[in-house]
């Protein structure tokens, strides 16, 4: 079974009914099953966003222990959370009483300096202990951020320390490390972020990985365009001002063709959406440049 998250809310924007925090809510039928994420510290607040989460229909609703945004950490919230478990749980407690129908979810890193996995594996007692119905770990420390790499046997720490279900999560871009990442940690799902950026394929690659099936072709460059064309339509349909966002994404799903460098160069030059359009149009990977072609 797939599902998806949406980006990081702020459970107090939300309560706000902020513009740009709800349309950052903004989902398709085809979306689902979806989840939204809130982030934030105060418990009374936490509880009434995860109602309304409930309330707009969504079908998860999950909890951000993990950003390491400074501006997120500095107030309490985010990764900071794994090092006030007090805090935690009130949060834990407010949002499962607030919740009626749908799952409770919890993203948290390994810990916030301690990359030992044991300040994940408290949070996540608590997390159970409180009716969470299961807990995300992003295998590296607040302070790691995004260097080094994942770490599959603190996964399988915390993963041991609940019985609620645990979705490892770090590094995962092709079958086989997803199948690393399910063997070391002992994981009951598998968690997708960077590695899907212009390779929606992936999810095809990783079912056919964990289920010892060859892996599926790679997709065609014309999937590739139908791909993006829709990406660029629906950027454009929810997105006051998709230009700036388009030019980083469009350039994603060609990343090692060959040629792509001139590509990204017109991509970035393009003043309007038309112009994108024909480029991705008429992209043609060029034979004779030095960069290797993979899927
Ligand atoms: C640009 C960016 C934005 C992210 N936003 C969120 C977020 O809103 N909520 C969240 O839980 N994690 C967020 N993450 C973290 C990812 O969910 C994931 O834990 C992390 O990137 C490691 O997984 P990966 O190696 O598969 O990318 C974000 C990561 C990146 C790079």
């Amino acid at each position: 079974m797939r599902f998806a998250f949406l980006e990081m809310v702020s459970a107090e924007a939300l309560m706000r009914d902020v513009p740009q925090t709800l349309s950052f809510m903004q989902t398709l039928p085809e979306d689902r099953p979806v989840g939204a994420q809130l982030v934030g510290c105060d418990p009374g607040v936490m509880g009434e966003a995860a109602a309304k989460v409930e309330a707009m229909g969504f079908d998860l609703v999950d909890l951000n222990l993990g950003c390491p945004v400074p501006k997120v950490v500095s107030k309490g919230g985010g990764s900071m959370l794994l090092r006030e478990p007090h805090t935690a749980q009130h949060i834990f407690t407010r949002v499962v009483r607030a919740v009626k129908r749908i799952p409770v979810t919890v993203k948290m890193r390994l810990g916030f300096s301690d990359p030992s996995g044991r300040e994940a594996m408290r949070i996540a007692r608590l997390a159970q202990e409180c009716g969470v119905d299961a807990i995300a770990v992003h295998g590296r420390t607040r302070v790691q951020g995004y260097s080094g790499s994942a770490d599959y046997e603190a996964i399988r720490r915390v993963k041991e320390a609940v019985t609620i279900p645990v979705i490892g999560n770090g590094d995962v871009v092709d079958g086989a490390s997803a199948t690393r990442l399910r063997r070391v940690s002992g994981c009951d799902g598998v968690m997708v972020a960077r590695g899907a950026l212009g390779h929606p394929w992936i999810y095809r690659t990783i079912e056919a990985a964990l289920a010892g099936c060859p892996a599926p072709a790679a997709p065609t460059l014309a999937e590739r365009k139908q791909v993006v064309l829709r990406h660029i339509e629906l950027q454009t349909r929810y997105e006051l001002r998709p230009l700036g966002h388009l030019r980083r994404i469009i350039c994603w799903y060609f990343t090692n063709l060959p040629g792509v460098a001139e590509f990204r160069d017109r991509i970035h030059r393009a003043q309007s959406i038309e112009e994108m359009r024909s480029l991705v149009d008429s992209f043609q990977p060029c034979a004779h440049a030095m960069t290797p072609v993979s899927a």
